[in-house]
């Protein structure tokens, strides 16, 4: 009794409860920009983080704090999981501030998809980030004569000379969503931007069962023999931390990753570099975390549109995202305060659209409903891990995705 008395008393009116996983460094640093920008406005943050890149975790705490009618605030969220939300009623309608706001004219259309349904702004878009990146260490790759690698086949001749130097190739952590992250950029690599959406977006399963599949599973078997043996369960922050210390010379990661180098005090250009997955340099394969606000029983609080607010705000996602590294979610906000990398995610971003190149990642839930996407992690870990040849693996595809659509 004391208990319950005490914690309702901690949550007045004027709080938000944000359910998230930016737990990692550079995370929590962006994050600290959102929670110093609200209390500035006197509304009060009550932290709900939850540990596991990719929002698995935080997707099934959620899932049990609504079960029990409790719902947070706001909720960190990806893609078709906001949709999903969206179409059960669970999410407040914001067109109100959106109108005010001019959300419809500058937040991009490929992000609108997952922010609006049935007409109805549900959740307030954060950021773009794209998971078709590679991050490396540059004395690493200087000591080695190693230059960015623009193939495949250069990025596989780049490995080999680090084998054979005593240098790990790759830092990876085994976690199904960093497979599966690194599945995004090697499929898209190896099919191009219509096999990817054929597979990944239409769930063709010719494109599934196809043998550039069976080659794309046979390109992951080489990034698994390019991995440390301690790579199982590996947080993907450590994986970075790696590549930033010179233990490794390259991650496969989203560009939270340079979040990370940042935090650490390190510089794009000189201490780590930032370039496209070998093969994929026009295409952006797109996640963008969006906070979804939870309807609570009525109109959208004042808390609640303070938060949407102040998260589409220009000056908001300039001083984000330059922290997070990741795009603005906004057209409009000018590249100016992005370093070399944030201003190429800008401008890829841009070009990928307008081009036709721009894909929502399989990995993060951007491609297809979650259902699909945990069928599709199950097959690639299983396969990074040995369980399926590369044959196999593509077969197994096909008959998940049939199962899980
Ligand atoms: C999110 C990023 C986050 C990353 C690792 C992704 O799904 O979009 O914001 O940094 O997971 O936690």
């Amino acid at each position: 009794m004391l208990v319950g008395l005490v914690s309702m008393s901690a949550a007045s009116a004027s709080d938000v409860e944000v359910l998230h996983w930016w737990t990692a460094g550079g995370e929590a640093a962006a994050l600290n920009v959102l929670k110093e920008d609200l209390q500035g406005q006197g509304i009060n943050w009550n932290d709900m983080p939850v540990a596991g890149g990719g929002g698995e975790s935080a997707m099934t705490v959620l899932r049990a704090r609504v079960t029990s009618g409790n719902a947070p605030t706001a909720v960190q969220m990806l893609g078709f999981d906001i949709l999903d939300w969206a179409g059960q009623g669970a999410l407040a309608d914001l067109n109100a501030v959106a109108a005010k706001e001019g959300w419809d004219e500058v937040v991009p259309q490929a992000l609108q998809a997952f922010a609006k349904h049935d007409g109805k702004w549900v959740s307030a878009p954060v950021n773009v980030h794209s998971t078709n990146w590679v991050w490396a260490n540059k004395s690493v790759l200087d000591a080695n004569g190693i230059d960015v690698p623009a193939t495949w086949e250069e990025f596989e001749a780049a490995l080999a000379k680090l084998s054979e130097a005593g240098v790990t190739p790759i830092a990876h952590g085994g976690q199904p969503w960093q497979d599966a992250t690194v599945f995004d950029a090697i499929a898209m690599s190896t099919g191009g931007p219509e096999f990817y959406k054929a597979a990944f977006v239409d769930l063709d399963e010719e494109a599934l069962g196809s043998d550039t599949m069976v080659e794309a599973f046979r390109r992951m078997e080489v990034i698994r023999a390019n991995v440390d043996d301690n790579f199982s369960g590996r947080d993907w922050n450590l994986a970075t931390a790696m590549v930033a210390n010179g233990e490794a010379a390259f991650q496969l990661m989203g560009d939270w990753a340079k979040g990370e180098f940042l935090n650490a005090g390190l510089v794009p250009g000189s201490d780590f570099l930032c370039f496209r997955f070998p093969g994929t340099q026009d295409q952006v394969t797109f996640n963008a975390d969006q906070f979804a606000l939870f309807d609570q029983g009525g109109d959208v609080s004042a808390e609640q549109a303070a938060l949407a607010s102040a998260i589409l705000s220009p000056s908001f996602q300039s001083a984000f995202n330059v922290v997070k590294g990741s795009a603005p979610a906004r057209t409009d906000v000018s590249d100016e305060a992005f370093d070399v990398c944030g201003k190429q995610a800008i401008a890829d971003l841009a070009n990928a659209a307008s081009t036709g190149n721009l894909y929502g990642s399989m990995a993060h839930g951007h491609a297809a409903p979650a259902s699909v996407k945990n069928a599709m992690y199950d097959v690639i870990t299983a396969h990074f891990n040995g369980v399926f040849d590369a044959e196999t693996a593509a077969a197994e595809l096909v008959d998940a995705v049939s199962i899980a659509k």
